[in-house]
């Protein structure tokens, strides 16, 4: 079972890892990526904020100027607190440069073809951009200077911020580290999880072939309360209950060859004595002859039996009819007639006739039977047997009593398994094989009914079978 095995691992522990890690992957993505840019997101916004209120404040300062020239703009800048940044550039309106903060790389006298300088110049507007590169905030912002109504200059402001950048920068490596062990400790507890459940699984699917090898006093280990351990309780007691049918059907197995054995045994005796012995009188001839005849009946009697308790195992359906139960058991006390005779036991019977249920009559003619039979097989000479069939609310119920021996108290729960026999040697003497009772039990069971069997004070026993009252139309006859 090489496959099972394998097929366990792949469909739990490849599913819980793929899925946790998965989950896992989709997570740490979102954690790491999205509260970077909602924040550098919101550092934008803020910056775009500042700076066009500054630059809006130097243009407007520049505007007072009327005419743009590089000492006056000097002079205004001079004023303005302009060394946060690390470059304000103010052109005239053909984009000169006329003042510059940066030393090096100055564009002081050159023209300038920033786009936002240019925006601002031909379009009016005031524009801003920013960068952002994981080492620092890049902004940049221009707004033209208006003197009545025309653009006479525009101002330019840049600042590059590493500050906010930096903290950015280590929320990001925060949040991978974070992610990083909560993803190597999720992963840890998956693959260990999932081992130990695959663990047990493969404790249970061992336990069920070591089972299936026939080993029923096998029991798995039951741990824990989860839904495996729910599975182990159950197929132990599945096999609980393949070990004690397995019993049972050895215990048939033997019981029966045992009972074969004795008349086989006795039948090969006769007849060895008949072939060897080379003048045997005609009348001990026709003796042992006749003996003979007898085992054999008996044996014919129990293989009956017994083929009539395996067809009733095989749960074949039987076909059922309305059956009136009187007449049963009338059939049955006639055919028995001979025998309370021979043994001198009187049988009565008081049977109502409105007693109808929905049966296999021959299975009922076996109930009434053998139950007479007993009543009659364990009486005492001059005895007596009496049948009553009497309707009680929705059932019929059969009594059998008899004034006889009696059954055992400490036998009175075994009398319905088969080949149980309380007197053994009586019993056989009889012509018994312990089987009539199971039969009997089986044929009860199968029609939904019930029998008991209890002690008669002073002597004898009674047995009370009951079953449900034909009710109309129940259908077909099949069941
Ligand atoms: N009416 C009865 N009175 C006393 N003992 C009984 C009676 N019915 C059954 N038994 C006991 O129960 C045993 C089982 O009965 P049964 O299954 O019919 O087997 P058997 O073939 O011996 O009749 C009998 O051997 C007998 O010891
Ligand atoms: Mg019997």
């Amino acid at each position: 079972m090489q496959l099972g095995r394998i097929k366990i691992r792949y469909s739990v522990s490849l599913a819980y890892s793929v899925i946790y890690i998965a989950f896992l992957a989709v997570s740490i993505g979102l954690l790491s990526v999205y509260p970077t840019i909602s924040s550098r997101d919101s550092v934008f916004s803020a910056k775009q904020n500042a700076l066009t209120s500054q630059v809006t404040v130097m243009s407007v300062s520049l505007a007072a100027l009327e005419q743009l020239s590089a000492e006056g703009v000097e002079q205004v800048m001079n004023l303005l607190d302009v060394g946060e940044y690390d470059r304000v550039l103010v052109t005239d309106s053909a984009g000169l440069v006329l003042y510059d903060t940066e030393t090096r790389g100055s564009l002081l006298g050159q023209s300038c073809a920033f786009p936002q300088v240019l925006d601002a110049l031909v379009w009016g507007n005031i524009s801003c951009r920013f960068r952002y590169d994981t080492l620092a905030f890049s902004s940049e912002a221009a707004a033209p200077v208006m003197s009545y109504g025309s653009v006479i200059g525009s101002v330019y402001l840049h600042e590059r911020d590493t500050d906010q950048a930096d903290m950015i920068r280590s929320l990001q490596g925060r949040l991978r580290s974070i992610s990083l062990i909560a993803g190597a400790v999720t992963l840890l507890l998956t693959v260990l999880f999932s081992r130990y459940l695959t663990r047990r699984l493969r404790t249970l699917v061992d336990g069920m072939r070591i089972v299936r090898e026939g080993d029923y006093d096998y029991r798995v280990p039951v741990k824990g309360a989860d839904e495996v351990s729910d599975l182990s309780e159950a197929f132990n007691e599945m096999t609980g209950r393949l070990q004690s049918t397995d019993e049972l059907r050895r215990r048939f197995v033997s019981d029966a060859s045992h009972e074969l054995r004795t008349p086989l045994a006795s039948i090969r005796l006769l007849s060895d004595s008949v072939v060897q012995s080379d003048r045997m009188d005609p009348d001990t001839m026709r003796e042992f002859v006749t003996d003979i005849g007898t085992e054999a009946e008996r044996l014919q009697r129990l293989t009956e039996k017994l083929m009539r308790l395996t067809r009733m195992d095989s749960k074949l359906p039987v076909s059922r009819s309305p059956v009136q139960l009187k007449a049963v058991a009338e059939r049955a006390v006639h055919l028995l007639r001979p025998l309370a005779e021979q043994k001198n036991v009187t049988v009565r019977a008081e049977l109502d006739e409105s007693a109808v249920i929905y049966a296999a009559e021959d299975d009922l003619l076996q109930i009434v039977f053998n139950l007479t039979e007993n009543a009659i097989k364990y009486n005492s000479r001059g005895g007596s047997v009496t049948l009553r069939l009497t309707r009680e609310g929705d059932r019929a119920v059969l009594r059998v009593e008899d004034t006889g021996i009696g059954i055992p108290a400490e036998d009175l729960p075994h009398i319905f398994e088969r080949f149980y026999r309380v007197d053994k040697a009586r019993s056989r003497e009889a012509g018994g094989s312990g089987l009539g009772l199971s039969i009997v039990h089986d044929a009860v069971l199968r029609h939904n009914g019930t029998i008991r069997a209890e002690r008669r004070d002073p002597a004898g026993s009674r047995f009370t079978v009951s079953f449900p009252l034909y009710a109309g139309e129940t259908g077909g006859g099949e069941e």
